[in-house]
């Protein structure tokens, strides 16, 4: 009755202010009472209820000395705050002509709900499901209105089977229910796998609603989380296997009709690209590790079926291989400590006795090289034979002409100046002109 009659009041107030703005349907249940909620930017108007007609009244704000700029006292006193923007918030009262409180009234600023499209290309809301009997979805606001806002969240089922389908008739409306823990996302349970849903996702504040609608069907959203115990083993005399192995992830329920598949990927630490195995067994042998190198393993799962997604990848699981065979033979065989023989490793593979390890064919190689060494060492000490040979007959030649070689030194001692700043250069170093027809004469 009380509230009733408090709904009449504010209807009477409204339309008494007579103004176009400002005077919206505030929903039942925002907050305390005495509150009244503003949109940014408009002209807001504050009733004060209790105000006799034709008597004045007098407004204050809590905390401030005067009103906002170009607030005016109108009709039956209500206060009109023209434009008002987020400074005009606060406390007001309104007071008779002796002082006495008349009303009072707690002005919040802020913005309606934005329609969808608003911020074009945002994804108000999305859906997922980790296993075929829940789903969740998930929204974000539209934008930052300043005020309390709550989010009813419903679906509508579209049975793709029997009888719904044939009469093309919707399922009754069900909740999507929020968890208080988890702001911004509400399940569905025991969801059907070949039913789609119509999700309805209403943002809601005193000033306004807007919906969302979103069509899902579960095999679109399916994605499951990852697998759990990954464990990666090193294959005892095996220098290029590793052995995999891991389990469901327990959000998944074990169920005949719905398996999963899954797919690794592994490197060895040192390299960047993955290489990549799918499976639909709980482990696999990796068959092309690299012996010694430690190695990164990965693995994700999804439907059987190929609806949905893969997961996410597991958590990063790291093994090495054994070393190749030959050094742990090697390494078995000496007493020494295994850090010594770590040490020795590297200097193992190229070094000793290259030619002793040979094959028949490279020996024959060798043979020919050194046959070919031998017969050039041999023409180079026939050539420097012959070329003295030929001094020691032109040596004997020239010291049966001696004045001819007296007259070349006289000519070159009555050359120019210059020259003799290169006494010792040999004549094909001296071009052009004089000197070089001097040289071609002797
Ligand atoms: C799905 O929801 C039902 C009902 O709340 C619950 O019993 C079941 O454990 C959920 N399934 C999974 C895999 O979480
Ligand atoms: C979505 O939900 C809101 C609130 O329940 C409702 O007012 C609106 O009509 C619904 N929209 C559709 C298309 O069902
Ligand atoms: C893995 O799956 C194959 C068939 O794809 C099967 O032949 C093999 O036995 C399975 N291995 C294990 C370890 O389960
Ligand atoms: C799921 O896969 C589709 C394409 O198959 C892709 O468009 C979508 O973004 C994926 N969703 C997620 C959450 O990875
Ligand atoms: C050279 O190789 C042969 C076998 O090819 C081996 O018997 C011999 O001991 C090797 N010699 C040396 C010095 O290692």
């Amino acid at each position: 009755m009380r509230s009733r009659a408090r709904g009449l009041g504010r209807v009477m107030v409204c339309l008494a202010a007579a103004l176009a703005s400002a005077c919206l349907a505030v929903p039942e249940g925002w907050g305390e009472e005495g509150v009244q909620y503003g949109q940014l930017g408009t002209d807001v108007t504050l009733p004060c209820a209790g105000a006799r007609p034709g008597s004045p009244v007098q407004w204050r704000r809590a905390g401030a000395a005067a009103l906002p700029a170009g607030s005016a006292v109108r009709h039956h006193g209500a206060l009109l705050l023209p434009r008002a923007g987020l400074a005009a918030a606060g406390a007001y009262s309104c007071h008779g002509e002796d002082g006495a409180l008349l009303h009072a009234v707690g002005l919040v600023m802020g913005e309606p709900v934005q329609p969808p499209g608003y911020l074009p290309g945002v994804p108000f809301v999305s859906c997922r499901a980790s296993d075929y009997e829940n789903f969740s979805c998930s929204w974000t606001s539209s934008l930052e209105t300043f005020l309390p806002t709550r989010y009813i969240t419903t679906y509508r089922k579209k049975s793709l089977t029997g009888e719904e389908k044939r009469r093309n008739r919707n399922g009754p409306v069900g909740p999507c229910l929020q968890d208080p823990a988890h702001a911004g996302t509400c399940t569905v349970h025991k969801s059907e796998f070949w039913s789609s849903y119509r999700m309805n996702v209403t943002e809601v504040n005193p000033l306004g609603s807007s919906f969302r609608l979103l069509d899902i069907t579960m095999q679109a959203i399916i994605k499951p989380d990852p697998p759990e115990g990954l464990v990666v083993e090193p294959v005892p005399r095996a220098p290029r296997r590793l052995q995999v192995s891991w389990r469901y992830p327990a959000s998944w329920p074990k169920e005949p009709h719905f398996q999963l598949k899954f797919r690794l990927q592994y490197r060895p630490v040192i390299h960047r690209s993955w290489s990549v195995v799918e499976t639909v067994n709980l482990s696999e042998v990796i068959t092309d590790a690299f012996a010694g190198l430690e190695h990164v393993v990965q693995v994700s799962a999804k439907d059987f079926l190929d609806a949905g997604n893969w997961s996410e990848w597991s958590a990063e699981v790291r093994a090495t291989p054994v070393r190749d065979p030959a050094t742990v033979v090697s390494e078995e065989t000496t007493t020494d400590t295994s850090l010594e023989s770590l040490a020795e490793e590297p200097s193992q593979a190229p070094n000793p006795e290259p030619i002793n390890r040979s094959d028949p064919l490279e020996k024959t190689a060798i043979l020919v090289s050194l046959s070919i060494f031998a017969f050039f060492i041999l023409a180079t000490i026939l050539v420097i034979t012959i070329l003295v040979w030929f001094r020691m007959r032109k040596h004997s030649k020239d010291e049966t002409k001696p004045h001819n070689f007296l007259v070349a030194a006289t000519r070159l001692k009555a050359l120019p100046k210059q020259t003799e700043m290169l006494p010792n250069l040999p004549c094909w170093k001296i071009s052009p002109s004089p000197m070089a027809d001097m040289c071609r004469d002797l």
